[in-house]
């Protein structure tokens, strides 16, 4: 027997030297002093033995169990003190380094070039007493279409195709939903814009897209004319471009405007001489705009005989591609970070 417990002990003193993992060392504790253990197993026996020799191997085998386990604690928080330096060293982080001058370099966020102009477009605006108004991408059918006087089956409704939800809503074709919005919660005198993502069943290219930026903006009080609503172009015009920018009306349709333009500003590229951005015609189509047609104001609970006003909507897309030169709208939503990396 004590040839027996001197084997077990070198053996195991052997295997524990040799672990590399506390898994391991778990395992050998197991196999030799678990219930079932080598050692266990002899432990056992020692009742057969003579009273001295029993005392003897007593002795003997707890000299070997404590040795084994002071050679099974050592080795264990060995290892753990090894794994821990080493996730020290792996997940080290020195946070006084300078990121601008290192060739690490810092990557910033920047804001979607959209975003920049429509923000520009509002503190124009506030700067002239507008306030910003918000509205629902999910817009109701009376919002988007009957309230602006396109009643069902009119055919302006074809100019704008849509998308639908199931439960009879509608994606807003346009801002000019959020007139509507205006008009139920604000009193005349008020004017007020209405940024907003947009959307149209389309066929998409380089110049049309199903899901773009417009800023519709109103304008409502006694005795406002086509005059007050060129002012207000030519100030915004000439504050995004930051020069003096002539503009022109044409007449044109719009089934919430009478009369309704297209308002066209000068080619700022070839300066009007005409060049390809402006299709040699030496101005560049802005926006739809109009005096707020009678049945509007109606249906926004504003008398016609006492108050008039009037609207526009901008396509921002349009906007920020004349200002940044950019030349195809599809990559507004493309998601494309060398694009974005460049405003
Ligand atoms: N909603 C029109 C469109 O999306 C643009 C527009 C035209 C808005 C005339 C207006 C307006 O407020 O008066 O094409």
């Amino acid at each position: 027997m004590e040839q027996k417990l001197d084997q077990i002990q070198s053996a195991t003193l052997a295997q524990i030297g040799a672990a590399a993992s506390t898994d391991e060392i778990e395992n050998i504790r197991v196999r030799v002093l678990g219930r079932k253990g080598e050692l266990t197993q002899i432990l056992r026996t020692l009742g057969e033995l003579s009273p001295e020799e029993r005392a003897r191997m007593g002795q003997k085998s707890n000299a070997v169990k404590a040795a084994i386990e002071e050679a099974l604690e050592e080795k264990k928080s060995g290892l753990s003190e090894a794994k821990i330096s080493e996730l020290l060293r792996e997940e080290w982080i020195d946070v006084t380094l300078d990121g601008a001058d290192s060739s690490r370099g810092f990557s910033r966020g920047r804001m979607h070039p959209l975003s920049q102009v429509q923000y520009e477009v509002e503190d124009i605006f506030t700067s002239m007493g507008f306030e910003i108004l918000d509205g629902p991408e999910v817009e109701t059918e009376y919002n988007n279409f009957e309230a602006l006087n396109i009643p069902p089956y009119h055919p302006a409704r074809d100019l704008q195709d849509t998308f639908w939800t199931e439960d009879g809503n509608l994606l807003r074709t346009h801002t000019s939903a959020i007139q509507i919005r205006g008009m139920k919660t604000h009193k005349p005198p008020f004017r007020v814009i209405g940024p907003g993502r947009v959307f149209r069943y389309e066929e998409i290219d380089a110049s049309h897209e199903n899901t773009f930026y417009q800023i519709e903006g109103m304008m409502v009080d006694r005795d406002i004319s086509v005059a007050h609503l060129i002012f207000i172009m030519k100030q915004l015009l000439s504050a995004i471009f930051r020069k003096e920018v002539k503009v022109r009306l044409r007449p044109s349709y719009y089934p919430f405007v009478e009369p309704g333009f297209d308002l066209d500003f000068n080619c700022l590229i070839c300066g009007g001489k005409g060049c390809r951005v402006c299709k040699h015609s030496g101005w560049i189509e802005f926006l739809g705009c109009g005096q707020v047609h009678p049945n509007v104001l109606r249906m926004g609970g504003i008398d016609p005989e006492a108050y008039s006003g009037f609207a526009f909507g901008m396509g921002l897309n349009r906007l920020v591609m004349m200002k940044f030169g950019v030349n195809d709208i599809r990559h507004f939503m493309g998601g494309d970070i060398r694009f974005l990396e460049q405003f």
